[in-house]
């Protein structure tokens, strides 16, 4: 086993908790709440337009009434979320820098998708844990077997779920590009692939290669529409099916599981790679590319903060499983060769490519 980066956070040591830490975790849920609502009122664009704002002339422009505005400063300026010099607000520097390249409006997509998919299924979390089982997905219309059966059952919810996966994606997969090298690949399956925002991707950075997005059919039109604004369609094509329950296609030399063997439990994971293993043709490599938690098992914090949602939503048992645990999966599976790749920044994204 060769190891690029090692296992990301493995060194740091979690911090001894004090009073003020306590603080913000058991108001958490407040915090993220300021968040949203600066979010949905766009505060945040209000204030880069402007530069900077008295409160009288948020007030004004947001239509809000004193108090409101009153709670709301208060909240994002006690955050850090916006700055107050001599009566004047404007954004925070780690927003304003966000907001000069294209990462902004994926962290407002992911805002949504925390606020509109996550939150409600979360207050199931303790029982989720009791039961070992997705509880939270009764708080979600419909007779579907997981929460992704159940979008098409719920359009506004699907719409929220799919802007936020193609954001979180392309939050990392630059680093996907960069570090996967498919110049000997020529046929990649995405399995579980979304809207094909990964395909589309390498398949823009890799012009030699094909790639097919294998989904369930409620989302094939949503990938095939994504294709064809990419203009992408005579190399990335969608095959409908259910990688469960059908064979996986044959012809392809690479495999890739990306944000998607967070979702499932290990037994499924070690099912669908071994899947994956016989589908591969000798020398053929699998790809898993999501967030990963360290070995030791106390961080990296989003791995562990993630991991509610994966617990207690989706399907009955996923979490951000740490590198360990994936390459022992694939080692049941039958692949002998792994190599690590930790991606920098503040998502906790890895990339495990094993070889058959
Ligand atoms: C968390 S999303 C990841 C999407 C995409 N891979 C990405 O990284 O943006 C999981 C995807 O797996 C798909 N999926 C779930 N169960 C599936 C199944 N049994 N067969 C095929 N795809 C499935 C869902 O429809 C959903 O689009």
């Amino acid at each position: 086993m060769t190891s690029t980066l090692g296992s990301k956070g493995a060194t740091s040591t979690p911090q001894e908790l004090d009073m003020s830490g306590l603080s913000w975790i058991l108001f958490g849920h407040a915090a993220f709440q300021y968040l949203n609502a600066a979010c949905e009122l766009e505060l945040f664009e209000l204030l880069a337009k402007h530069g900077s704002l008295t409160k009288r002339e948020i007030q004004e422009k947001l239509e809000l009434e004193d108090r409101a505005t009153d709670v709301l400063l208060l909240g994002t300026t006690a955050l850090g979320l916006t700055v107050q010099r001599d009566g004047n607000y404007s954004v925070a520097e780690v927003i304003a820098d966000l907001q000069r390249g294209s990462d902004w409006q994926r962290i407002k997509d992911t805002v949504a998708f925390e606020q509109y998919v996550v939150y409600e299924g979360q207050l199931d979390f303790t029982e989720s844990l009791r039961t070992n089982s997705n509880v939270g997905l009764r708080r979600v219309r419909g007779t579907g077997r997981d929460l992704y059966h159940r979008l098409s059952e719920n359009p506004q919810l699907e719409s929220v779920f799919y802007r936020y996966m193609r954001s979180w994606s392309e939050l990392a997969n630059v680093h996907l590009v960069e570090q996967l090298d498919l110049s000997g690949s020529k046929k990649l399956l995405d399995c579980g692939g979304g809207d094909a925002v990964n395909s589309i991707a390498l398949a823009e950075a890799n012009p030699h290669l094909s790639a097919a997005v294998f989904e369930i059919p409620a989302t094939e039109a949503i990938a095939q529409k994504k294709i064809a604004e990419a203009g992408l369609s005579d190399r990335v094509s969608v095959i409908a099916g259910d990688m469960f329950a059908d064979p996986f296609p044959s012809g392809f030399d690479t495999i890739m599981f990306a944000h998607q063997l967070v979702i499932w439990t290990l037994e499924e994971n070690t099912f669908l790679l071994r899947k994956a293993y016989e589908a591969l043709p000798e020398g053929g490599r699998l790809v898993i590319f999501n967030s990963m938690s360290n070995d030791e098992g106390d961080g990296p914090v989003v791995a562990a903060l993630d991991s509610v949602y994966f617990a207690a939503l989706p399907a009955k048992g996923g979490m951000i499983y740490s590198w360990q645990q994936h390459e022992n999966c694939l080692r049941e599976a039958g692949f002998q060769e792994f190599q690590r790749v930790a991606c920098p920044g503040w998502t906790p994204h890895g990339i495990l490519i094993a070889t058959k």
